[in-house]
């Protein structure tokens, strides 16, 4: 099997760049139909990026959808209990931060309920919507501080599905700052499992910031397990990484390591 694709920015917004880019690319060469996207703030840049690329390059009218219009995207995950019409609800966050700005169609995004009384059932229900939907063409990823991969947290199974989850403690306290306070912070949230994240055709991991040093490290040349979830991506064929020089820190020496200007 080989190792990811490993490409440097020298920062965020350059991370972002590069990231759109790539996204750019495989849409042009007709390989992205269905896009995964990724809360949290390290995809952030990218979606800004994409938005200019997109709204730069366009050059016939569509209504107010733009020229990718067509495509399908599915959110990683949800929290359970926030009304999804919070401002940090991931409805309202991929609403404000991918379907707007790329003029996505709003009836083609598409993100995990957890705004209801019976979430597991709405967890098989997006399970199968991605399979209706033949599957995930890219799915963008974060990495947590504790290796979790959308909310599948350390002692996930490598085969989990759509489900809901208990956060960890410190996924709380990380998430705390989107919220007033800590108490405020849902504990239980509906994410795509690890084995949904696996089948996706192409992964694009963003890992960047002061606060991600060595992660990748241990993500890509550390032991798979499940204690560390992200680990797990060393079994996904197709992985491209792009990331800064302090989340690349450590990083071994063999790995096909690419520099970008962004
Ligand atoms: C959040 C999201 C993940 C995200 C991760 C890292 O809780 N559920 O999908 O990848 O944490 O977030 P950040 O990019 O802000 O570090």
């Amino acid at each position: 099997m080989t190792g990811p694709r490993i490409v440097i920015a020298p920062d965020g917004e350059q991370v972002g760049r590069a990231g759109a880019r790539h996204i750019d690319r495989l849409r042009a060469a007709g390989a992205l139909r269905t896009l995964g996207v990724a809360t949290g703030s390290s995809p952030l840049p990218l979606y800004r990026a994409l938005a200019t690329l997109w709204r730069d390059g366009e050059h016939r009218e569509h209504g107010d959808l733009g020229e990718h219009g067509d495509l399908t995207a599915f959110a990683l995950d949800e929290y359970v209990g926030l009304p999804s019409s919070h401002p940090e609800s991931y409805h309202s966050v991929v609403a404000r931060e991918v379907t707007g700005p790329l003029r996505l169609d709003p009836e083609r995004v598409h993100v995990p309920c957890g705004d209801t009384d019976a979430p597991d059932r709405a967890a098989a229900r997006y399970e199968e919507l991605i399979r209706a939907a033949g599957g995930i063409d890219l799915q963008i990823l974060g990495i947590g501080g504790n290796g979790h991969i959308g909310f599948n947290e350390p002692g996930s199974a490598p085969d989990s599905r759509t489900r809901v989850v208990d956060l960890a403690d410190d996924t709380r306290r990380a998430n705390a700052r989107f919220f007033e306070t800590l108490d405020d912070v849902p504990r239980r949230a509906v994410t795509q499992g690890i084995g949904t994240i696996l089948d996706a055709r192409r992964l694009l991991v963003i890992v960047h910031g002061a606060g991600k040093a060595g992660l990748l490290a241990t993500a890509f040349d550390g032991p798979v397990t499940a204690g560390f979830p992200a680990s797990i991506l060393q079994r996904h064929p197709d992985v491209t990484v792009m990331t800064d020089p302090v989340a690349a820190d450590g990083l071994a020496a063999h790995h096909t390591i690419e520099e970008t200007s962004g």
